[in-house]
């Protein structure tokens, strides 16, 4: 029996990605963006999921502005908790299971390991906070729920999205021509979007449930990550490392944000490839025609 699949959020870095690796693993596939469905509108939502008589539900959409976050948090909270609740009763509703994506911010960053899903979460800031209301809304309404925490997501989608990616940011900045100043003292794991939706795609069809890290694979710091973006560009831009103290920016974000993916791999789900193969493969993409797949897996 064909599986029915919803994502919304369709048209961001990730939903693109779900949206293809969905359909390549032969679920009949509705996506909606926010001109679509507004996942604020609970009305929206629960026409959307039991519309398409959907089996999972995919929640790619967020309010992603770490900083505007701090001077606007009801509407943080609105998108990422709030709405979390509108799709977490619709599923319920219509008996579909929910996948809700998270993130690293909604640690503290004072461990000096990649954080585990049994980590004790304290979130910093804003939008961490609203991202954590998001689980635990996910976890009330729901027994079977899937949340899945990520870090510093970029793919070949935030080419076209308003907020865009880190390597986009490092590719304008480096046309510019000036020094790029970029934080040493901050570790994450970026995560490249396909493989976060090919491997997020693996623990709903092995029928997992709970907590669950899809990060990069090995902890680096932006700068560092910087240095591998020029690498696999071929450009070679003056970079500098700077600090948080120098780099003042209105939220507070965790130091050390990697992301321990030990859980998902003793499931037998593959490990994560080297960040420097992933780039590579993000600007092979950035090269291709739209439309074209990626081979990233
Ligand atoms: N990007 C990161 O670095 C990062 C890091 C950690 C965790 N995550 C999490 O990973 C998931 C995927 O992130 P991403 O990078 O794919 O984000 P993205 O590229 O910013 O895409 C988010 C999408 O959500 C849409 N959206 C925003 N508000 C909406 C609403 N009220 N109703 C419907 N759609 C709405 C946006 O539409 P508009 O373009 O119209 O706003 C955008 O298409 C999110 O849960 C995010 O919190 C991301």
């Amino acid at each position: 029996m064909t599986r029915r699949a919803v994502v919304f959020g369709a048209a961001g870095q990730l939903g693109v990605e779900l949206m293809r690796e969905l359909q390549a693993r032969g679920y009949a596939t509705i996506g909606f963006d926010r001109g679509d469905a507004d996942i604020t509108d609970g009305a929206a939502v629960e026409s959307a999921v039991a519309g398409h008589e959907a089996d999972v539900v995919f929640n790619c959409a967020a309010y992603n502005q770490v900083d505007v976050a701090e001077r606007e948090p009801s509407a943080a909270f609105q998108v990422n908790a709030l709405a979390v609740r509108h799709l977490a009763l619709a599923c319920r509703q219509a008996d579909a299971r929910l996948v809700q994506f998270s993130t690293d911010y909604v640690f503290d960053g004072f461990a000096h390991h990649p954080y585990a899903e049994d980590d004790h979460p304290h979130p910093l800031s804003a939008y961490a906070v609203s991202k954590l209301a998001g689980e635990l809304y996910a976890r009330a309404y729901l027994d079977n729920a899937l949340i899945v925490r990520t870090s510093g997501v970029y793919g070949p989608g935030g080419r076209k999205t308003a907020r865009g990616n880190f390597v986009e940011l490092m590719m304008r900045l480096a046309a510019s021509q000036q020094p790029i100043r970029v934080v040493q003292d901050h570790v994450a794991s970026p995560t490249f979007a396909p493989l976060l939706a090919a491997r997020a795609a693996d623990l709903v069809e092995r029928g997992q449930t709970g907590v669950f890290h899809i990060g990069g694979g090995a902890p680096i710091s932006w700068f560092q990550f910087a240095r591998l973006i020029f690498q696999a560009a071929g450009v070679d831009p003056l970079v500098l490392a700077t600090n948080h103290r120098e780099y003042r920016t209105a939220a507070r974000r965790p130091q050390y944000s990697a992301l321990s993916n030990a859980k998902m791999e003793r499931l037998g789900l593959p490990p994560m490839p080297p960040i420097a193969k992933a780039l590579e493969e993000y600007f092979a993409d950035r090269g291709r025609p739209a439309g074209a797949t990626s081979q990233a897996r």
